[in-house]
């Protein structure tokens, strides 16, 4: 079907004025008069509106049925210049693509974002998940640039596993079997399941994303995640997507400075290529967010010792819910009082406690700590989980008999130690937690299409 997109009749509008042209989109608003018609039309190429002007004496009565809200249309006609200053088309033909029945959801200007959550394939036809997804997607594009210009390896990991990279016991179970009273074991279960052992959703493309860097010094991975976390929280869905870089031959000291370096650069795209969007956020989600977002990227981000930010909380002028003594996890109140109200931009914890952290880190010459970072940012709390990774074998043998884990799972893994083991890092960026970030949405759930949680799915 032969059109224009609206983002480019509007964004070049010099070029169109005085032309023919034919535009299709969904009904937003629809206006009737004695002598005149007007319709607001949405193509999602853009936040903008294209008014179609109908003048009845030239032109019969319009359908009534492309002047209903949510109705698709193909206007042919006259681009010219608006009143406002802006462009407009004078219809010249209009042709219905789909009814839309007085039913349809969107008939009021403004929903409660926890109302459209029940309708998300509805949803991405209001400006603000107009505005979501085309950053989404501008913001993925950044990612891909940013590594593959550097010229890391883009790996695509398996997103079907048989380890479990953070051990937090947050996997799916992969299974082909149904509950089933024939097994007496779970060993004899799961040798008679498809994969002949236990296989899960992986939560992590970080130990096979070790298995590429270790051959290809820099690779990146960027897919989907899986994690059976029974917490409801504004922060977490089951299925995220998560950006691995993994670097050989770098120290934490240099994984952070790629991780700040790569913040700043999807950020600064996102401002260049989505003004009218960030402006969108601005008005009505987070005041002050452009100035944010600018401010990110002229400053440093703090860096901060675990033991200093345990210093600083334990004499914070604030009741915590919970409790802040040295070795204990931070909770989001925590690192949100650091981020947002000590230091008001992004902040690095580094070297956490090995108890609380996973075992493949690095353990630091204390004894106590490992070389691990989160990275915090006001509003969301933890966006980034980095670390070195622990390149002695014996070590890592150690720390994985602490946490009783099995060593026969773990084979490949153990092997990159034994082969040229090399100091190496990495972290994950939860993708729709930096994108809370930048658009000031508050709920992961409206960050993604088919948001998937606890007891939720569809
Ligand atoms: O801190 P995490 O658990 O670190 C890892 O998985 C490492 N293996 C990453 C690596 O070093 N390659 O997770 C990394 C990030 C978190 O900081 C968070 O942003 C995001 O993944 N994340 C989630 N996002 C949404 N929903 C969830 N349930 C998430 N769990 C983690
Ligand atoms: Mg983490």
């Amino acid at each position: 079907m032969k059109h224009t997109d609206i983002k480019i009749i509007t964004s070049d509008k010099e070029n169109y004025l005085g032309r023919n042209v034919t535009v299709c989109g969904w009904i937003r608003t629809a206006r009737d008069s004695k002598n005149m018609a007007f319709l607001e039309i949405n193509d999602g190429t853009t936040l903008k509106h294209l008014q179609i002007v109908i003048d009845k004496g030239r032109f019969a009565d319009p359908d009534p049925e492309t002047m209903k809200l949510g109705a698709s249309v193909r206007v042919c006609g006259k681009a010219v210049e608006s009143r406002q200053g802006g462009v407009e088309i004078e219809a010249e033909e209009i042709h219905l693509l789909g009814k839309c029945p007085p039913d349809y959801p969107l008939q009021k200007k403004r929903h409660t974002l926890e109302f459209l959550r029940t309708m998300p394939h509805i949803r991405t036809r209001t400006n603000t998940f107009n505005a979501i997804f085309r950053v989404r997607s501008v913001m993925a594009d950044a990612i891909h640039r940013y590594f593959q210009e550097r010229g890391y390896v883009y790996v695509h990991t398996p997103l079907i596993t048989g380890s479990d990279c953070e051990g937090a016991g947050e996997m799916f179970k992969v299974t082909t079997i149904g509950y089933n009273k024939k097994y007496n074991s779970a060993e004899e279960y799961y040798a008679d399941d498809f994969f002949g052992k236990r296989a899960g959703l992986s939560v992590s493309g970080q130990l096979e994303g070790e298995v590429a860097a270790m051959a290809f010094s820099k690779i990146y991975t960027f897919g989907p995640s899986f994690r059976a976390e029974k917490s409801n929280t504004p922060r977490h869905v089951a299925e995220f997507w998560h950006v691995e870089p993994e670097v050989a031959f770098a120290e934490l000291e240099d994984i952070i400075e790629i991780a700040e370096e790569m913040i700043k650069y999807i950020v600064s795209e996102t401002i260049k290529k989505c003004p009218d969007e960030i402006a969108f956020f601005a008005q009505h989600f987070e005041k002050g967010l452009a100035e944010k977002l600018e401010n990110l990227l002229t400053q440093d981000f703090a860096v901060l010792e675990y033991t200093k930010a345990i210093e600083i909380l334990k004499s914070a002028d604030k009741d915590f819910q919970y409790p802040v003594e040295w070795g204990c996890d931070l909770q989001t109140e925590h690192e949100r009082y650091i981020t947002e109200e000590v230091f008001n931009k992004p902040v690095f914890i580094t070297n956490y406690p090995k108890d609380i952290k996973s075992f493949y880190m690095k353990q630091n010459p204390d004894g106590k700590t490992v070389a691990a970072t989160d990275l915090l940012v006001p509003g969301v709390g933890e966006i980034i989980g980095c670390s070195e990774r622990e390149a002695d074998y014996d070590k890592l043998v150690d720390a994985m008999k602490q946490r009783n884990m099995n060593l026969d799972d773990y084979a490949d893994y153990l092997d990159l130690r034994k082969y040229g083991s090399v100091p190496h890092s990495g972290f994950g960026l939860g993708f729709e937690r930096i994108l809370m970030y930048v658009t000031g949405i508050q709920n992961i759930r409206d960050v993604i299409l088919y948001p998937r949680t606890v007891g939720s799915i569809r």
